[in-house]
């Protein structure tokens, strides 16, 4: 333990403090000794065993763990099995080597005990990824935990803090992360210039013993901006000329990049269409400069524009990603990869889930999360998001594919990372589970929301069951509190702009971003029939989504304009709904507060103070959403709530 950063859910703790017996670690001379299953098995052990004789070799006296890797098993493929006197843990390479013993480790720690199990585990997904969006300055876009740990004025920092995160997120699961922001900007664009290489090959080679692959976010217009070239024309062949070179000149220094990630043409950021040209023939150009070195390129889809006009009631965001990249299905070479956000507009707290997972045939896609709590209270409000993710990964899409689920139409998995150099790295503990918990979702998506978080409770805050019963009421019920007393009914778009914490019902209605409630004095919500959104869907779920008789409660207010004395499947008027969900996710976040305190002889005192702190502003905002939003639909709609509450 150092005073810098904590060691999560990796602080072992004494297991057996008494076991004064032997305990010998065996592999054949294939397990590399230095590598990351060894030395974390031995790390373990030191701390979980600390008065063992801890030895190398054939010693069958006492404990034994053996590690072998068998190539009958995938890559990062493992196989446990174990009981009380020890384990034989098996991984198809040194990375599902690692990943078992990051399993087995998990399994004697959340049961108190060595166990007798016999496993055999292969992700479900090849690239679970986090994108971290950290600027060269050491700032963090929507970062709500500090600065950046990769980066302090301008230059890359590779220490021991970098090695703690790549085993943290290592043991998770997660096989690559992209350290820079989206937007590429200042000193960032020059990230893949000659003078960072020494810093990437050390950080590449940090990254690879523990199974990640290293990720750039690129200027696409870097032929320009870093070559001194006068075009970044996707099919000259100059700039393809360009890329091939800095491709070989990155990997030859650090050949555990894993590849660029892009988002072009969206938000101001530069792309193909500048030169006429689409955005297969942007990414495959780099595609084809990466290719020769295994990588790959990662293409948002986030696309779409960003100078709309309010009174325009006929263009909607929600289609543009779908209307830009559907009719390029196909088109994209093998090696890209096409990033997908989980819902059509902007990591709101509620989304129908992207239309594209289910239309593209013959692209690899990846579904994109946001860990960092952007429009979800950025770790000040406690807001848990497996239970929405595991969601959307299971949701069917209905296309002629079977099987269709998210899960099973996608290759990858990308989140952007909720991290930053405060001590417990995400700013709040409890947002901790959300970064654990992507991982091990992504790796293992049978388990459920309650199984991950669970599991994350005891490897953080130890055993004690009061602790555990308090943390998962509070983590399983969040994001229903949150969605209660901010947006209900999938509208969105209800928070400030720009900062997009707290309340400003009007503050996006008449702004470019695409981004409308399209409320008045008689209805609300936006008719995705009229603007062709729904029809994006296969049937059943365009009529579901089309007919506010049958759409689904929660989303009712995204895909239909309803009045608001419309009835929901609930029972309630739409009005009544927005009264009571107001009121009800407010009493929800002041019981969190409560359970919080309620376990406080049994936190660490930091740690306590620390939630207490934020607890407190969660419900000062929490109380500003309900009477803003409350006033606002009053005021419009001038019907009273039924139950006679004050409503501003
Ligand atoms: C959101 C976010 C931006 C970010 C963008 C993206 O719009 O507010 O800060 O750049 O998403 O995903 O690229």
């Amino acid at each position: 333990m150092n005073d810098k950063f904590s060691s999560l859910w990796l602080d072992y703790k004494p297991l057996f403090p008494g076991f004064t017996g032997r305990a010998a670690i065996r592999c054949p001379s294939r397990v590399d000794r230095q590598g990351a299953a060894v030395s974390e098995l031995i790390t373990a052990l030191k701390a979980m065993l600390p008065a063992a004789e801890l030895t190398f070799g054939a010693d069958s006296a006492g404990l034994i763990f053996e590690l072998d890797i068998g190539d009958f098993l995938d890559v990062e493929e493992y196989m446990i099995s174990a009981d009380e006197r020890g384990a034989a843990v098996i991984g198809g390479s040194e990375r599902g080597l690692m990943y078992g013993v990051f399993a087995y480790l998990r399994e004697i720690r959340t049961a108190g005990s060595l166990v007798r199990m016999n496993k055999r585990v292969r992700p479900a997904l090849g690239l679970r990824m986090l994108d971290h969006w950290d600027n060269a300055d050491g700032t963090v876009e929507r970062g709500y935990s500090g600065s950046s740990f990769f980066f302090r004025e301008g230059k890359l920092v590779v220490d021991e803090r970098t090695e703690m995160y790549a085993r943290l997120i290592a043991s998770a699961g997660i096989n690559a992360a992209a350290i820079n922001n989206v937007n590429v900007r200042g000193d960032a664009v020059r990230l893949i210039a000659e003078e960072n290489l020494p810093g990437l090959a050390r950080l590449s080679e940090l990254f690879s013993r523990w199974g990640i692959a290293l990720y750039l976010s690129i200027d696409f217009s870097a032929p320009i901006s870093v070559g001194g070239m006068r075009t970044a024309d996707p099919l000259d062949p100059a700039v393809g000329y360009w890329w091939s070179n800095k491709a070989r000149e990155l990997w030859k220094a650090a050949p555990g990049l894993g590849g660029f990630l892009v988002k072009a043409d969206s938000e101001g950021q530069p792309g193909p269409y500048a030169y006429g040209r689409d955005h297969a023939d942007g990414a495959n150009m780099l595609a084809r400069a990466v290719k020769p070195f295994g990588g790959r390129i990662i293409w948002r889809a986030f696309v779409y524009n960003c100078t709309q006009d309010w009174r325009d009631e006929r263009t909607d965001r929600a289609c543009a990603g779908y209307r830009t990249f559907a009719p390029l299905d196909g088109h994209f070479d093998a090696n890209v990869i096409l990033q997908v956000k989980n819902g059509p507009m902007d990591f709101q707290v509620r989304e129908p889930v992207h239309p594209l997972f289910g239309a593209m045939r013959h692209t690899a896609l990846a579904a994109e999360f946001q860990l960092a709590q952007e429009y979800t209270g950025q770790q000040l409000h406690v807001c848990c998001l497996l239970p929405m993710f595991r969601e959307i990964l299971m949701w069917n899409t209905a296309c002629d594919i079977q099987p269709g689920r998210v899960i099973d139409r996608i290759q990858a998995a990308a989140a952007v990372a909720n991290t930053g150099d405060s001590f417990c790295w995400t700013g709040s503990e409890l947002a901790g589970a959300n970064l654990y918990g992507f991982g091990r979702l992504t790796f293992e998506p049978q388990l459920t929301a309650e199984d991950i978080i669970d599991e994350w409770i005891s490897l953080t805050f130890g055993s004690s069951e009061r602790v555990r019963e308090a943390l998962l009421q509070i983590l399983l019920g969040s994001h229903r509190a949150y969605e209660g007393y901010t947006a209900p009914l999938g509208l969105g778009w209800l928070c400030k702009p720009g900062t997009h914490y707290g309340p400003d019902p009007w503050g996006y209605e008449f702004d470019r971003w695409g981004t409308y409630n399209r409320a008045d004095r008689e209805a609300v919500g936006v008719d995705r029939s009229r603007t062709g959104y729904t029809s994006l869907y296969p049937e059943p779920l365009r009529e579901l989504y089309s007919d506010p008789e049958k759409c689904p409660d929660e989303l009712l207010l995204f895909f239909c304009r309803v009045k608001y004395t419309h009835v929901l499947h609930s029972g309630k008027t739409v009005i009544q709904h927005i009264y009571d969900s107001h009121f009800d996710g407010y009493a929800e976040a002041e019981e969190f507060a409560r359970l919080w305190d309620s376990i406080e002889s049994e936190l660490d005192p930091a740690v306590y103070d620390n939630g207490r702190r934020r607890f407190k502003e969660q419900l000062r905002s929490a109380g500003e959403w309900r009477d803003v939003i409350n006033a606002f639909f009053h005021r419009l709609s001038g019907v009273p709530d039924e139950q006679g509450r004050k409503l501003y």
